[in-house]
């Protein structure tokens, strides 16, 4: 119930959506120093594969297996727990977490004692999505208790504060209702700063307006564009189209976020899965797995480890890649990366599982000159792209090939 609760909250956050031309001006903060996050963060949640159901045990459980499948060693870090961790608040204020998670300091430590980091949740609202305790008017407070647990990583939303605080307090104001929600993240952010521990923060408000173009002032480090990824090609498709033309938000310390990752989890076939990882590297996105780690099955561990691929991710140029054109059901999109490299992916997004849409690739449409020769990262092989060569791609697949020596386009 609650978690159908916390998707329409989502989904009214997104009706709610201004269209660009009622985005009100941006406030003016000065930016602030953005040391965290100098690529974008790589970790894994509990929300996709847990639900509310997430245990002190999972999260125990998944960090050890961070660390035993060679996750930590391909840069997989922060092991966050989502909602539903959150108790009652004492007479003094003071938050304690509930019966699933008897001491969070001591499930801090252990995750520290892997070499990994430990991320928290919570909303700037009285109650989170799923309808547990949030941080409304304790805000210093709850940042003051993360950091004496140790906490490093913060991912905040937005939910009730919608009809709790923004509605309430501006019902018919929209440009106040912006305010206050600008507001109410700023807050946070000083009161996570005040502790003296570095707390990435996450912002998760479903990309109201326009999110990316005020959050690095009041310190973000991430933020959500979107609704709620769930693992079906249809929703991941969606999201993915939808980053077009966000590229210029995005850089070191500051990401624009897609949503957690959805590979491994569901139905989705090994090609969506590939798709859906090489898009997310293509757009500088947050890493965080959502599966089960201690029943991944190893096809689905060869896709979250490929170094090759997770290296256009945390590529240290840090440019979010864009949408070099689309032609029928096919969608080339290109990423600039350090050292004059250039990443290439084309996916085939038709449905037809029979047909492979031969496609002719236009390098000049890249604005590159001549035949190009690269590593196709999911085969491991070197490829000569030709211009004008047809390419056979399956249904929801992807070819993403790295060319180093470029041959730029002489126009
Ligand atoms: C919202 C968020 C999800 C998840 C849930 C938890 O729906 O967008 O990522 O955190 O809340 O309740």
């Amino acid at each position: 119930m609650r978690i159908f609760a916390s998707l329409s909250l989502a989904v009214l956050a997104l009706a709610l959506l201004p269209a660009a031309s009622q985005t009100p001006a941006a406030p003016q903060v000065a930016p602030k120093a953005q040391l965290a996050a100098q690529t974008p963060p790589m970790g894994w949640n509990s929300w996709n594969y847990f639900f509310d159901k997430v245990t002190d045990k999972n999260i125990r459980d998944s960090a050890d297996q961070i660390v035993a499948t060679g996750m930590k060693d391909a840069g997989y870090i922060y092991v966050n727990i989502d909602d539903t961790w959150e108790g009652e608040r004492d007479a003094n204020g003071v938050l304690h977490s509930n019966a699933k998670f008897p001491d969070m300091k001591a499930l801090a430590d252990y995750v520290h004692s892997k070499g990994l980091k430990i991320g928290i949740y919570s909303s700037p609202g009285p109650k989170t999505c799923a309808g547990y305790e949030g941080s409304l008017d304790h805000e210093a407070q709850d940042a003051q208790l993360y950091a004496s647990w140790g906490i490093d990583y913060l991912k905040y939303d937005l939910c009730s504060f919608i009809p709790a605080v923004m509605m309430k307090q501006a019902p018919n104001d929209h440009a106040e209702q912006m305010r206050i929600m600008w507001a109410a993240y700023d807050k946070m952010d000083k009161a996570l700063k005040a502790t003296g521990r570095p707390i990435v923060f996450s912002f998760c408000q479903y990309g109201w307006d326009a999110v990316w173009e005020w959050a690095p002032q009041v310190g973000g480090n991430l933020w959500r564009t979107t609704g709620d990824i769930q693992p079906y090609w249809d929703r991941i498709y969606a999201i993915a189209s939808q980053q077009a033309g966000l590229e210029s938000y995005s850089g070191p310390g500051h990401w624009n976020d897609p949503d957690m990752l959805e590979v491994g989890n569901g139905k989705l076939t090994l090609a969506e899965n590939r798709s859906h990882f090489s898009w997310w590297a293509i757009l500088a996105a947050p890493l965080l797995a959502g599966n089960d780690l201690p029943n991944m099955k190893p096809e689905i561990k060869a896709i979250l480890t490929n170094r090759d691929v997770i290296a256009i991710d945390q590529d240290p140029l840090g440019r979010q890649g864009a949408r070099a054109y689309s032609e029928g059901e096919v969608e080339v999109w290109t990423r600039p990366l350090s050292g004059g490299a250039l990443a290439i992916a084309v996916f085939n997004v038709g449905d037809n599982r029979y047909s492979t849409h031969p496609f002719h690739l236009n390098l000049a449409r890249l604005g590159l000159h001549g035949p190009q020769s690269g590593k196709d990262l999911w085969t491991g092989k070197f490829i000569t792209l030709t211009n004008d060569q047809p390419l056979e791609l399956p249904s929801h697949d992807v070819l993403l090939v790295r060319v180093d020596e470029l041959k730029a386009n002489v126009r």
